[in-house]
C-alpha cells in the first residue's frame, strides 16, 4: 500500500510565519551550526517527518555523524554503531528508518525481522563493508583454520554470516579477548585490528580492508594543528592509522568520543573523525571550542531531510536479507550484544 494515496498529511514544506514561531525554539538550539539561510527550507520538512513519523507509528535512529538537522532535529535515537544496534534490538514501532549507512540498516533488519527498516538512500554505502567479500572470509577459514574469525560491524550480512561474531569500535578488544583464544582475525579494518592488537595480547591477525574517512589523517597533520592551538586536545576514532593514534590524547567510538568532550569539557577540542560530529556535539557544549579536520563521509552525507520524509511518505527503501544469511548473521550480532550484557 502506497502510504502517499491514505496519508491524510500532506506536508505544507513553505516556510511559512506559523511553522518559523512553531520551529523557532528547535532553531534556536542548532543556530551556531544551521545557517539563517538553511533554516526555511529545513524547518518545514523537519516538521512534516515529525508528524509523519508518529502517524506511521515509526522510529528514526541516527548515526552520530549524520548532520545536525537530522541528527538534532528529527532523530529519536543517536549513537554510535553498538548503541544503534542496541536500541534497534528494543525498538517498539512497526517502522525504523535507519539514518546511517547500509550496514546499520541491515543490521536493525537483522535483530527486527518481523519490522519494516527503511534506508533513505539505497547508495549509503561504506568503505569498509565494501572492502571484503563472503568469499573473502571463507578463504581466510581455510588460511587459518581454527582461528575465530571477529567482523566489525561494518560490514554485510553475508560476510556476517561467515563470522563467529560481531564487535564495534566501543567494544573490539573486550569481544576479541572474550574469545579465550590466543589468536583472532578480526576484519575487515586493517587499522581497528592493529590499534586492537596494541591494547591485548590476544595476537590480532588483520585484514586489508580501509575507512576512506579515517585512513586520510596523519600524525604530522595532528602534530601541527596541535602547534597552532595552545592546549588543544585531540580525541580520535580507532579507524585511524596507528600513528595517528599516538598523537591522540584519547581514542574511542564515535560515542566514547563525544562522552569523552562532555565529562572533560576541554577549552579546544579536536575530533579526528567525520565532519558533523563537530558540529553535533557543539550544540550541548557551547563552552567548548571545536577545531574542525574536515573529512566528510560521503555515504554518510547520501542521506537527507528529503530522502527520510519520502521514505516515510513512500516506504523506501526496504531492507531485505536473504532468510539463509540472516540466521547466522543475526547469530553473530547477538552474541555480540549478549557479551555486553
Ligand atoms: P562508531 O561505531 O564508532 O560510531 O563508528 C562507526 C563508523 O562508521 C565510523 O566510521
Ligand atoms: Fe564507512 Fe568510514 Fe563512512 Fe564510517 S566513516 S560509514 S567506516 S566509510
Amino acid at each position: 500500500m502506497n502510504i502517499a494515496h491514505t496519508c491524510s498529511l500532506q506536508p505544507g514544506l513553505a516556510y511559512t510565519p506559523e511553522i518559523a514561531e512553531e520551529m523557532a525554539p528547535l532553531y534556536q538550539k542548532v543556530k551556531s551550526v544551521i545557517p539563517p539561510m538553511e533554516w526555511p527550507v529545513f524547518a518545514p520538512l523537519i516538521r512534516a517527518i515529525n508528524q509523519l513519523k508518529e502517524q506511521r507509528g515509526a522510529i528514526i535512529l541516527a548515526h552520530n555523524y549524520q548532520t545536525p538537522e537530522i541528527f538534532h532535529g528529527v532523530a529519536d535515537i543517536v549513537g554510535d554503531s553498538l548503541q544503534l544496534a542496541r536500541e534497534a534490538a528494543q525498538a517498539d514501532a512497526n517502522i525504523i528508518v535507519q539514518c546511517g549507512v547500509h550496514f546499520m540498516a541491515e543490521t536493525a533488519k537483522l535483530l527486527n525481522p518481523d519490522k519494516t527498516v527503511l534506508i533513505p538512500d539505497l547508495g549509503a554505502g561504506c568503505s569498509l563493508a565494501e572492502s571484503i567479500t563472503a568469499d573473502d572470509v571463507r578463504a581466510l577459514r581455510r588460511q587459518y583454520p581454527g582461528v575465530p574469525i571477529v567482523t566489525y560491524v561494518n560490514t554485510s550480512a553475508a560476510v556476517k554470516a561467515e563470522c563467529d561474531i560481531c564487535c564495534t569500535s566501543s567494544n573490539a578488544v573486550q569481544i576479541v579477548e572474550s574469545l579465550g583464544a590466543d589468536r583472532v582475525l578480526l576484519v575487515p579494518d586493517e587499522f581497528l585490528a592493529q590499534n586492537v592488537n596494541a591494547q591485548t595480547d590476544v595476537d590480532v591477525i588483520s585484514f586489508s580492508g580501509r575507512c576512506e574517512v579515517h585512513e586520510r589523517f596523519t600524525a604530522q597533520e595532528l602534530r601541527d594543528f596541535r602547534a597552532g592551538h595552545d592546549g588543544l586536545k585531540i580525541i580520535a576514532h580507532p579507524e585511524c592509522p596507528p600513528e595517528v593514534l599516538h598523537e591522540a590524547d584519547y581514542a574511542g567510538s564515535t560515542s566514547g568520543m563525544i562522552k569523552w568532550v562532555q565529562d572533560n569539557q576541554p577549552p579546544k577540542v579536536m575530533m579526528v573523525t567525520e565532519c558533523s560530529m563537530s558540529d553535533n556535539v557543539s550544540v550541548e557544549n557551547p563552552d567548548v571550542e571545536f577545531i574542525r579536520p574536515c573529512n566528510l563521509c560521503p555515504h554518510m552525507k547520501a542521506i537527507t531531510l528529503q530522502n527520510i520524509l519520502d521514505a516515510l511518505l513512500y516506504t523506501r527503501h526496504e531492507v531485505h536479507i536473504d532468510p539463509a544469511i540472516a540466521v547466522p548473521a543475526r547469530r553473530a550480532v547477538t552474541r555480540m550484544i549478549e557479551l555486553g550484557r
